[in-house]
């Protein structure tokens, strides 16, 4: 797989082990019913509305204000996902990898989430929409005025999950945008993959690519250890079973469970990603295939195997 060059400076030089995003910036996931899904997603998660206007709310981490999802009424599935620029000079290089590679991308500041400086996006082979982001660092966000409370549990952003029956062909276009293998399993006596996991930064995967038939498979979201068995304890309060989990997974060593919303859509929740460095190798996966999804035994159900959106 090609390697792109991206350099990424910053004020005290060539920082090249980090790569050109900052990460998953925030997820745009469809629902059909704002007003309920906003509901939802506070009363599972524990997110708070940052700011709602028409058809779309901006939810955000409790403890540092951040925006982690965007909820866009209407259906169900992914929206958008976006990526945070580390940089101007990165978004702008972005724009002109983008112009080399004849790949048309759509200038949105204004579909965005709040304090959005500049915006592209670019519509994946699958058809879904991803986002180039230019905002502000927000390196210590404080709360949404009056929603913070004792224990509230901070939630970021991690990565997602696609499937295609053409994993090479996405993995080649998200390598214009500076995204890297991580991990991967081939398919026998073929070209193509079974799965590629791909980083745009130093954590070990922000987009997953499985063989399979068009669509998200899951959209991940990332809180600290003890906030994870924090959160597996709140859904058995509630009521609300994890739809599979708790699983350690072998690629990225997470903590890891899955829930749908009440549409379909399905999240993940999970503890922090193995950092490896954006100049980490591709891998072939070694081990055998059980193993990579749950290092202690137990596999996914059926629905994990055969739905999604
Ligand atoms: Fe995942």
């Amino acid at each position: 797989m090609p390697h792109i060059e991206h350099p990424v400076t910053d004020d005290s030089g060539t920082v090249r082990w980090k790569g050109p995003l900052a990460g998953t910036d925030h997820t745009a996931i469809r629902v059909p019913d704002l007003q309920i899904g906003v509901q939802w997603y506070r009363e599972l998660l524990g997110l708070v509305v940052k700011e709602q206007g028409a058809g779309r709310a901006y939810l955000a981490s409790p403890v540092t204000g951040h925006v982690v999802l965007a909820l866009s009424e209407g259906g169900a599935g992914l929206d958008y996902v976006s990526f945070r620029a580390r940089t101007p000079e990165v978004f702008e290089m972005i724009g002109r990898r983008l112009d080399e590679a004849r790949i048309g991308a759509d200038t949105a500041p204004s579909a965005t989430r709040p304090d959005a400086v500049d915006a592209l996006r670019v519509q994946l082979p699958t058809g879904h929409a991803l986002e180039v982001l230019l905002a502000p660092d927000a390196a210590v966000g404080s709360p949404v005025e009056g929603e913070y409370r004792p224990g509230s549990i901070d939630v970021r952003t991690s990565h997602l999950q696609l499937r295609t029956t053409d994993v090479r062909g996405l993995t080649e276009f998200l390598g214009v945008l500076g995204f890297r293998s991580s991990t991967f399993v081939q398919l026998p006596n073929s070209e193509q993959f079974f799965i590629q996991f791909l980083r745009a930064n130093e954590f070990h995967h922000q987009i997953a690519i499985l063989t399979g038939t068009e669509g998200v498979h899951h959209i991940a979201l990332e809180v600290d250890e003890v906030a994870f068995w924090a959160m597996l304890d709140h859904l058995s309060v509630v009521k609300r079973p994890a739809e599979y989990g708790p699983v350690r997974h072998h690629e990225g060593n997470m903590l890891s469970f899955y829930i749908r919303d009440p549409f379909g859509n399905r999240l993940e929740l999970t503890s922090s990603m193995e950092l490896v460095g954006f100049d980490h190798p591709p891998t072939p996966a070694s081990h055998e295939p059980w193993f990579h999804m749950n290092m202690w035994g137990p596999q996914p159900p059926e629905s994990w195997e055969t739905e999604w959106m």
